[in-house]
């Protein structure tokens, strides 16, 4: 019979990305419920208040998700740390690069695949012997609806998080039968830094906006606070799900993928269109 999924609240679990947006918000929200959490990010002032503001047993390391040594020194850490059996591992740090593909800045999509892609993949490849030696626990990475669809002007970040999404299907697969599972999550547009952290050289449909502009007008268009992202994600792990869809925007590009799997960017510009004229 196959087992239910674990509840992760209260059990230790660890987060990348852990110092803004999604990541801060499982931190707060998982410590909050009594999870002991292990907490990675690049910004150390950041990680260092989220962590100082948390009240139950903590863990936090100034880490760069690209470097896989490190990323094995973390795992091992918090193996020596870890109070219980480690349910949950959020691979979740990620950043964006705008560009159109003709002006691509080769350095600008490989620093974001190092990041969203090998970060991954560093992350799982890590922490999965600690699980499957439990026999027990989840990977839950970080993909996007730009992991369901394309985007203009977000190539290397659309083929960074469909790498994740196969990635994490075939690790799916590999898992069948044991206990532990892996985990895809597809954000919609959720309020967070990650816009004010891309990078951008140029607006890439030549309007001349500055990448503030650019990113305001991410946030204005945004459908899900990053609490709510928390919780979605929260739930959708413990009710066993292999794929969570966050926010109602996920929804929709979801249907879009699978109605249309050709021409859905027509659709797609009309609602940001019709989007941008209402905020
Ligand atoms: N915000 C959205 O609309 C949205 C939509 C879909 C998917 N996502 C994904 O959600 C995840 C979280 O992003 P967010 O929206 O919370 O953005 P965010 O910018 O608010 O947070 C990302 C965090 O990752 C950290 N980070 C970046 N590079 C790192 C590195 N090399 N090593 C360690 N940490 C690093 C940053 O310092 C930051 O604290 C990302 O994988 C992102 O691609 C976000």
């Amino acid at each position: 019979m196959p087992r239910r999924p674990p509840k992760i609240a209260g059990r230790p679990v660890v987060i990348t990305g852990a110092a803004s947006g999604i990541g801060r918000s499982l931190a707060l929200r998982l410590s909050g419920l009594g999870s002991p959490v292990a907490l990675a990010d690049m910004d150390e002032a950041r990680l260092s208040t989220v962590a100082t503001s948390l009240c139950g047993p903590v863990l936090s390391r100034v880490l760069d998700v690209r470097d896989a040594a490190a990323q094995q020194r973390f795992a091992n850490e918090v193996r020596e740390w870890l109070p219980a059996p480690l349910v949950a591992v959020f691979n979740n740090a990620g950043v964006a690069v705008t560009s159109a593909v003709l002006h691509t800045v080769p350095e600008d999509d490989e620093w974001l695949f190092d990041i969203n892609f090998w970060g991954v993949v560093h992350g799982t490849r890590a922490f999965l012997p600690i699980l499957v030696h439990q026999n027990d626990g989840v990977i839950v990475n970080t993909s996007s609806v730009f992991g369901l669809l394309g985007m203009p002007h977000q190539s290397a970040y659309c083929a960074s998080k469909f790498a994740i999404r196969g990635f994490t299907d075939a690790l799916r697969q590999e898992l069948r039968g044991t206990g532990v599972r892996a985990v895809t999550i597809h954000p919609g547009g959720i309020t967070t830094n990650i816009a004010r952290n891309a990078r951008m050289r140029t607006d890439p449909e030549g309007l001349g906006r500055t990448k503030e502009q650019m990113a305001a007008q991410f946030e204005a268009a945004t459908m899900t606070s990053p609490d709510r992202a928390a919780a979605i994600i929260h739930r959708g792990v413990e009710r066993g799900k292999a794929r969570i869809l966050v926010g109602p925007d996920a929804y929709l590009f979801d249907a879009l993928a699978r109605i249309t799997p050709t021409h859905y960017h027509a659709v797609v510009s009309r609602l940001r269109a019709r989007r941008r004229e209402s905020v």
